[in-house]
């Protein structure tokens, strides 16, 4: 079995992207591997720093996987600040990482271009991501590609760590799914919690209609024939199987069809597909005691295993002072 291990932050509504790129591969995962996840409350703490929303955001994040299918049973779930073990690894590689790896980093001068102010947090963000796969011998890593540059940092930072103190450390792989690894927003860029582009995963039903109706197409009329590299294209193929997608080309390049009206199936197509989790949702809202003891065993599972990994790292180095 496999440690597949990820992680997502609460920096806003869980979206159609977390979805397709991370939630569902590890939902499914769960069934034959060793599976990890846990939500990045310490990571979304770089961009946002307001205490209510974090905490809120951080419960929303938690039940929203749940309701989805995270089995507590089959998985080790829990909240990144519920094992502070993270904060000590992180400062022990960021001895064995230079500044020009984190410099290099294309999300944070993203962050700096979109005019967040740099601070340390944000700069050192993938040695605390490193240390969340490092902790746990995470061998499998399902994230989206935005990601792709910050596993490679992992497998750096864990390869300089070996070379330096000795082989301890699992080096991870990246699972990148082409079908997913990059989901478009209403605006044809990458969605994302922080491009105001999303489709939410659980909001309410004129809310979701509003998004999807709201999508960004091009000029072409109902009787012309439509190019299938669009946002609305994109999006829909998510929900469909190889026959779906055959058939919605069709609709595409033959002239009858509107877009207004193939966004109204795909609203349909969205709600059909959550709506067995949305009562699961409603659930967990209303039992916030029941998350909670969730999330306090997963911790539990999670600090054993953390140390499991630690120890071994405080004898390399030398923290390790009374053996
Ligand atoms: P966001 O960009 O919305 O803040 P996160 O950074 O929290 O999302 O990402 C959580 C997980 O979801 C990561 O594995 C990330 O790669 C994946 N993900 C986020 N947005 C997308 C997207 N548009 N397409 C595919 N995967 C995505
Ligand atoms: N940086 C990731 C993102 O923004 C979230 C993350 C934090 C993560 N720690 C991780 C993903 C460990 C995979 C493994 O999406």
């Amino acid at each position: 079995m496999k440690r597949v291990l990820s992680g997502i932050q609460p920096s806003g509504q869980l979206h159609l992207g977390n979805y397709f790129g991370m939630m569902s591969r590890m939902i499914h995962y769960q069934e034959k591997n060793d599976l990890f996840c846990f939500i990045v409350n310490y990571h979304a703490m770089t961009t946002m720093q307001d205490g209510s929303l974090l905490k809120e955001n951080t419960m929303n994040a938690a039940m929203d996987f749940l309701s989805l299918g995270m089995d507590p049973e089959k998985s080790t779930f829990w909240i990144q600040s519920d094992v502070p073990q993270v904060a000590e690894l992180t400062w022990i590689l960021s001895v064995v990482t230079s500044v020009g790896l984190m410099e290099r980093g294309t999300s944070y001068k993203d962050k700096l271009a979109k005019g967040l102010k740099a601070n340390m947090g944000l700069f050192s963000y993938p040695i605390l991501m490193a240390s969340d796969i490092l902790l746990f011998g995470g061998e499998i890593v399902p994230v989206g590609k935005d990601q792709k540059q910050h596993l490679e940092m992992t497998r750096d930072i864990a390869i300089r760590f070996n070379q330096t103190f000795g082989d301890v450390l699992v080096v991870p792989e990246p699972d990148i799914e082409k079908d997913t690894q990059l989901v478009p927003g209403l605006d044809g860029q990458k969605m994302s919690k922080s491009y105001n582009n999303t489709i939410p995963i659980f909001d309410n039903e004129k809310i979701i209609k509003k998004k999807v109706m709201s999508i960004i197409t091009d000029s072409t009329g109902v009787n012309e024939v439509k190019n299938t590299d669009c946002t609305l294209f994109k999006i829909y193929c998510l929900f469909l199987d190889k026959n779906g997608k055959n058939e919605l080309k069709d609709k595409f390049q033959t002239p009858g069809t509107g877009y207004g009206e193939i966004k109204k199936e795909l609203f349909s197509t969205i709600m059909d597909h959550f709506e067995p989790f949305r009562n699961q949702r409603t659930f967990y809202e209303q039992h916030q005691d029941n998350v909670h003891d969730i999330l306090k065993l997963g911790a539990k599972k999670a600090t054993q295993v953390a140390e499991t990994f630690l120890t071994p790292v405080r004898d390399a180095t030398g923290l390790n002072y009374r053996v």
